[in-house]
């Protein structure tokens, strides 16, 4: 019998404190209306003191856990994306499953920037699916407000806070993830960058002076690659479904700019109204774009059993992904 992956339960955690772009110009040369016009973002959220990567995961996880109706110590595996862990090492996934007492269950980080969900979810479905595990949580968390220059208006306007997740469960329905696409171009790993802190850079005196531990973006060709491997990618995964563009019930691309969501719609030839936007209010959260967006979509009831999910990303690396998920349960 046909096993598939069904996203069994789904959570979010948005933190409190909201920075708006109002509150940006009074921070670096900026206005709201550049903002607005140039990305279509007008605010976002910030962790405070004592939140960090884990800390957000394991509030959507415990969401999504509840949602799904399974008990923590139920899970098998729990995969965390995020290109802001708490600490190089031990890997945020760890703390997460110590916090959840998810005692049974295999944890460790995937790092694909914006990506990060897609190839998650990606992983996570290819365990469940083979029968190698029965429950796994997926979550995507940034605190890029940590590795943001709030001197640098190319940058600083752009990124939120915030955590997504998913509970994959098996199901012989024909639920879920049922095609995904990951794709990586590493030849461009210096438009979109954090230069020091690892291996190759270890912090010092002089990394610190030279501000290295912050996100650098060479912006116009970071755009202009997100819009083309969204759009392959988006149409190879429909070729892999055997559906077409007419067939999506709800289209969720990740939410960096809305000037790029525009010009995939057009590329695509997507209607907007089949199209999930948030980012005018959390702005760009990296990995967890996409499952807090997925959430929100499930919570406004634009979500219903059966409908075609189609998503895409794209991010550092340079990476990108896109998938159809099949909406419903177990
Ligand atoms: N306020 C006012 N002016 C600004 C600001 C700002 N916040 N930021 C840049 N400018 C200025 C620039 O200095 C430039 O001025 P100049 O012409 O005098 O040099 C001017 O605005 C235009 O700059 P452009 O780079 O041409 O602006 P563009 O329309 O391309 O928009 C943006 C810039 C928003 C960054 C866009 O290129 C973009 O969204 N790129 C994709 C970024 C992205 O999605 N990154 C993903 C990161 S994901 C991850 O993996 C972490």
């Amino acid at each position: 019998m046909a096993r598939y992956a069904a996203i069994a339960g789904w959570g979010k955690y948005l933190p409190q404190r909201v920075l708006t772009n109002h509150d940006l110009e009074r921070m670096v040369d900026t206005s709201d209306e550049w903002i607005r016009t140039r990305t279509g973002i007008i605010e976002r959220r910030l962790v405070d003191d004592g939140e960090a990567s884990s800390t957000m995961a394991v509030r959507a996880a415990r969401q999504a856990l509840e949602r799904a109706d399974l008990p923590a110590f139920a899970l098998d595996l729990i995969i965390v994306a995020t290109s802001t862990p708490d600490y190089l090492f031990p890997a945020t996934a760890c703390l997460v499953q110590d916090a959840l007492g998810a005692i049974h269950a295999g944890a460790f980080d995937l790092e694909a920037a914006c990506s990060g969900f897609l190839y998650a979810l990606t992983v996570g479905t290819q365990f469940v699916r083979s029968g190698m595990y029965e429950n796994v949580l997926v979550v995507a968390s940034e605190t890029l407000s940590r590795i943001t220059n709030w001197e640098d208006r190319n940058t600083c306007v752009l990124f939120g806070d915030g955590a997504g997740a998913a509970v994959l469960r098996p199901t012989s329905r024909r639920r879920g993830l049922l095609a995904s696409t990951l794709g990586a171009y590493g030849a461009g790993s210096d438009l979109l960058i954090m230069p020091a802190g690892g291996s190759a850079r270890p912090a010092s005196p002089e990394t610190v002076a030279n501000r290295q531990h912050y996100i650098y973006m060479k912006g116009n060709e970071v755009f202009r690659f997100a819009v083309r491997s969204m759009g392959q990618a988006t149409q190879e995964v429909l070729r892999q479904a055997g559906l077409s563009v007419e067939d999506i019930s709800l289209f969720i691309p990740h939410q960096a700019n809305l000037r790029i969501i525009e010009a995939l719609a057009e590329r695509l030839g997507l209607p907007m109204e089949r199209i999930f936007v948030n980012l005018h209010r959390y702005g760009n959260m990296s990995a967890a774009t996409i499952p807090v967006a997925l959430c929100e979509a499930a919570e406004e009831g634009r979500l219903k059993e059966g409908d075609i999910v189609v998503t895409t990303a794209f991010g550092a690396g340079l990476t990108w992904a896109a998938g159809v998920i099949v909406w419903g349960g177990i």
